[in-house]
Formats: structure tokens, sequence, C-alpha cells
């Protein structure tokens, strides 16, 4: 017999709300106040302010072994390295999807480079995501360009050629905002396998598969699915009520952590103005986030839920050109060095994470 565990059943502590399993020096997510510090910085002293490389390089500290000490050099180079990769990626089958191709990436990336894993994971995560989207959309990669920036180069791989200076600040914002941010479902996986003393590949690839799902890192498409879906400001309040109504979860609202905004939005939101004639799209979007937050509130008044960084984070890159299919492929690329710190930082502990389960199946019997 099939026993369903409803939610009503489950341990006071099933969801891990709230409960402390690590310490850590990289960031700290306020969320009666809204406010988000990587290693003693606000988010919005770092987005918006610096290239991806240099928020790295203040992330990673004296925490993460790095072969120089420029992040910018090291990138380039883990990018030339990341080509070799390219021949498993190219013998994927068709259809496997974008996010695939780039695990497997990931697994077939050199050993001994000189540089540590962490550089060469990191720094190559541009190559394998303007791949695997080059190949998937049956096109050929291209290769990278040393003298650039990840977050230029990348760009240039995808689209083929040299990008807009404002479209590289846009997607340097976007990989900074999302670097690191405490426990979350993706970095407490990556840690749970690093405790194991599984390598930090390992550790990598399973961050992502938990990152992929909608109510984490999988959440930005389908936030432009339904602003394309609402159509016009106008239609915004009809079409909420009825999500609420069926009982859907409006994708980019509501936070584990966060009981006020998530101080991504606005960082992501600011970027906005940042571009040439402003986004099209962004009277939609404020229109279905006023109706969201007013319908959210009526619907669960117990329940604080705000605008996350999703929201805005679909809004931001689609504003740059940036494919939907793409978005939670990018999210990995700008997490991977927040993913690599916790690792680096949990190998350093050396406990195994394993905790305990309460059995509720059949008694014993004969
Ligand atoms: N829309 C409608 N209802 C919601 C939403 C939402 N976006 N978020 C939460 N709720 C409701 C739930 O249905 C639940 O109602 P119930 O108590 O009547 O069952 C209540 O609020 C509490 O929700 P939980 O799932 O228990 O809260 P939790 O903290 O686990 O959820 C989560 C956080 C998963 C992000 C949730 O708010 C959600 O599903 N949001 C939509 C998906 C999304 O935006 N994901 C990206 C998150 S940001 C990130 O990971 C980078």
């Amino acid at each position: 017999m099939t026993h369903a565990i409803k939610p009503a059943d489950l341990v006071p502590d099933a969801g891990l709300e709230g409960i402390v399993v690590a310490d850590t020096v990289l960031s700290d997510v306020d969320g009666q106040n809204g406010e988000l510090v990587l290693r003693g910085r606000r988010i919005e002293d770092l987005a918006g302010r610096m290239p991806f490389e240099d928020a790295v390089r203040h992330l990673w500290g004296d925490l993460v072994p790095t072969s120089g000490p420029d992040l910018k050099e090291t990138f380039a180079q883990a990018r030339r390295m990341a080509t070799a990769a390219l021949p498993a990626m190219e013998k994927a089958p068709a259809g496997i999807g974008v996010y695939n191709r780039m695990r497997l990436g990931i697994c077939a990336l050199p050993e001994d480079t000189g540089l540590t894993e962490a550089e060469l994971i990191s720094g190559a995560l541009p190559v394998l995501l303007a791949s695997a989207a080059r190949l998937e959309a049956g096109d050929i990669p291209i290769s990278p360009d040393p003298t650039l920036s990840s977050a230029e180069d990348l760009l240039r791989m995808l689209a083929g050629m040299r990008p807009l200076a404002y479209a590289v600040n846009a997607l340097d914002r976007y990989l900074v905002t999302i670097l690191d941010h405490g426990l979350n479902a993706s970095t407490f996986t990556a840690r749970v396998i690093a405790s194991t003393r599984a390598g930090m590949r390992d550790s990598v690839i399973g961050a992502m598969g938990a990152l992929k799902g909608p109510l984490h890192g999988g959440a930005p498409g389908p936030v432009l699915d339904m602003l394309d879906a609402v159509g016009t400001p106008d239609n915004a309040e009809s079409w909420i009520a009825a999500e609420i109504e069926r009982g859907e979860r409006l994708m980019g609202f509501g936070h584990r952590v966060y009981r006020t905004r998530d101080p991504r939005a606005d960082v992501l939101k600011n970027g906005l103005a940042d571009l040439p004639r402003g986004d099209p799209r962004l009277a939609l979007a404020e229109a279905v986030e006023r109706e969201a937050l007013s319908a959210l509130a009526r619907a669960k008044p117990d329940r604080k839920l705000d605008t996350n960084v999703e929201f805005y984070t679909a809004v931001l890159l689609d504003a740059v050109g940036i494919d939907r299919s793409l978005f939670t492929p990018l999210f990995a690329t700008g997490r991977t060095p927040g993913w690599c710190a916790h690792v680096v930082e949990q190998q350093a502990t050396g406990k195994l994470i394993r905790p305990a389960s309460r059995y509720v199946g059949p008694a014993v019997t004969g």
C-alpha cells in the first residue's frame, strides 16, 4: 500500500525553515530588513558598480585559493581550457537541452590545468553556456576571446558579435547580484555533496540540479511567460485573480527568507534605467507586480509575500536580448563561484551532513 504524506502530517522542520546548519563568512541574508551582505558589503554596493570578476574576487577573499591575483586573466585562461570540453558536448544527443550540455561540459573539463577547480569551473562556464546554446540551435560554437571579460565574451560567443557596452554592464550587474545568497537550496545541495568528499565538479553539477526547479532558479523564464500571458497592463488584475483562484503560484513572488522585498529585485530593476531606450515591458511588469502584490496580500494575509529576485531578472535579461531558455543557465553561471566558495568552506569543516528522518511506514510484520 502506498502512503502519501500530506502537508499537514509533515514533521515541523520538514522544510528546514530557520534551521541553522552552517557557519559562513560568505553572505548574510536578513529576511526581516530585506538586506543582503556579501563579505561585509551590501549587494547595492557591489552590483552595478564592478565587473563580475571583481565581485568574485571580493567574495572569495582569502578563502578560495587562486593561482594568480587577476581573476579576469585567470577566467580568460579557463575559457580557453574549456574548449577541450566541446567534443563531449557536441556528441550529446540532439535536444538534450542547454543545461544538460553544460553539465556534460563540466564533467569533460580538462584535469591538471594549473588552475584550481573553483577557478576552472567558474571561468569556463561562459564557454560551456554559449557553446551549449549554439549547439542546441544547430550552430557552431564560437571560440572565446581571452582579451574580454567573462560577461562581454559570453554575450559575444552567444550572438556572434561584439555586444554593446550597456548589455555587458547589465549582464555584469545580473551576475554580481546573484553571486551568493546564504544557504539557499542549491548552495545547501553543493555543501551536502561536498561534505561527502565528492569533488568540486560533482558539487556544482548537483547544485545545478537543485537550482533548476521553478521554486528556485527556474522561475524567471515562467515570469516572462506570465508577462506574455497578461499581455497588457489593464489585463493584469483579472489574469492574476484567475491564477490565484486556481491555486497557482505567481512566479517571481514569495521567498523562504525575505518577509519584505528581496533587495536584489530593486538592484536589477535599477539596471533597467541604464538601458538606452528603457524597456517597453517595464510598464507591464510594474502593473503585474502591483496587482500581484495586492492579490497575494489578500489571498495570504498571514504570509508576507513580496517580489523576489526572479521577477526583475526576467525583465532585465529579456531587455538585453537574452532568450528566456537561457535564464536558468545564466543563473547557474553567476552562482557557480558562490557554490565553489561554499564547497571550500564546507570541505574545511570535514563534517558529513547527514540529518535524520522519522519512520512513518508500515509496522514490521511477520
Ligand atoms: N504565489 C502564490 N502563493 C504563494 C506564492 C506565490 N508566489 N509563494 C508562496 N505562496 C503561498 C503558498 O501556496 C503557501 O500557501 P498555503 O500556506 O495556503 O499552502 C504559503 O504561501 C507559504 O508558501 P510556502 O511554499 O510554504 O513557502 P516557502 O517559503 O516554502 O516558499 C517559494 C518560498 C518556494 C519561493 C514560494 O514563495 C514560491 O513558490 N514562489 C514562486 C516561485 C518563485 O518565485 N521562485 C523563485 C524564488 S527566488 C530564488 O530561489 C532565486
